[in-house]
Order: C-alpha cells, then structure tokens, then sequence
C-alpha cells in the first residue's frame, strides 16, 4: 500500500499545514453580526471552540482579511449559526466573495440584534466579550447569552477541506 503520511515543518509550505489541520473534522458555523451602517454582516467559520462553562465563553478566530472583520470587531453582539446538513448552500454563500449572502427569507434579527439563519442546528447569541491577537486572524470571544439547538437535526461536518455528514456503521 502507498504511504499516504505527510509531515510539515515551520517554515514549509502552508498548504501542507493547511492539510494537516485538515485532519481535524469540524462542524461548520455562519458567524453574523450587524456592521455599523445596520447592515447583517457574516461569514462561514469552522474554528468554534468552547473556552468556558462559567462564565460561558466560546471563540471563534476572524481572519484579518476578511472584509467583515471590521464589523466583528466593532460589533457588540454576534450570532453563531451551527449548521445542519441542509445548509450546505449557506456555507458556500457565507463562504464567497461578492454573494448577496443575506436571502431575504431566510434569516431574522435574533434577540441581541445579530442575524439568525432559519432552520440551524443551534444558535449562540453572543456579547462581545474580548479580542485576542491571533497572527493572520482575530480571535474573538463570546459571552453566551442565549443558546438554542434543536436536537433532530444532523450536523453539516468539514474534513480534508471538504463538506461531510456523519456515518455510522
Ligand atoms: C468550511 C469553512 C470554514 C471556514 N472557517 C473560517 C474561519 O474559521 N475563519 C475565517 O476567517 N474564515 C473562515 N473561512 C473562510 C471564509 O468563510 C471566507 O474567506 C469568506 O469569504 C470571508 O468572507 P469576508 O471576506 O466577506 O469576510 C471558512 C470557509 C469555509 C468554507
């Protein structure tokens, strides 16, 4: 059988890191907020993590670059979409350049303000709570103040840079 191992060193090619954090399988969020001219804002992340039960904090890292990144930072309040398998096209929406990424019947102001997409898996409406520096990303940290799920549905799952559903033998 072929040696499908592959290794990365810093300063080695950032596709290869890219590949092995790959490895790591995800769910897939839309992170939303409202930018300063009351615009919904919003992005698909996959770097949630859980920081805190109490206080509860969670955090997600923005990327410098990205041109919501201003409204995230300015932001008091935001929202993450946990997704569901079919909201795969919204990943892809939340994840293009120059979409229309805001249907207008497919989401709603939530409690704090900050946009939530119809039909999510889970919702966590945050207060923004802190920014950290984080390299080529900001990471940002929520203060949970409201979270919903709805325990029938499935996730939408990312691996190897591509969408999955989860298996079971
Ligand atoms: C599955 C998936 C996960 C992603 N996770 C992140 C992430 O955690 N942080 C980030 O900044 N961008 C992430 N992206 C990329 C952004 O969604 C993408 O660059 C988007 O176009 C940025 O939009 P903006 O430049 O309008 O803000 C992800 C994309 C996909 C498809």
């Amino acid at each position: 059988m072929a040696d499908a191992s592959s290794e990365y060193r810093t300063g080695c090619d950032p596709r290869t890191l890219r590949d092995a954090l790959g490895c790591f399988a995800t769910g897939v969020t839309v992170v939303t907020c409202v930018d300063s001219g009351g615009q919904p804002a919003g992005l698909t992340v996959n770097s949630l993590t859980s920081v805190s039960l109490d206080p509860p904090l969670l955090l997600v890292c923005i990327a410098k670059n990205a041109t919501t990144a201003p409204a995230f930072l300015a932001a008091r309040h935001f929202a993450i979409n946990v997704l569901q398998t079919g909201q795969q096209p919204a990943s892809i929406r939340f994840a293009t350049r120059h979409e229309d990424r805001f249907g207008p019947n497919d989401w709603s102001p939530g409690e704090l303000g900050a946009p939530v997409l119809n039909q999510s898996l889970g919702v966590f409406e945050c207060e923004a709570h802190a920014v950290h520096e984080g390299g080529d990303h900001h990471i940002l940290l929520g203060r949970v103040i409201k979270a919903t799920f709805d325990s029938a549905l499935d996730p939408l799952l990312y691996f190897r840079g591509s969408y999955r559903r989860l298996h079971f033998d």
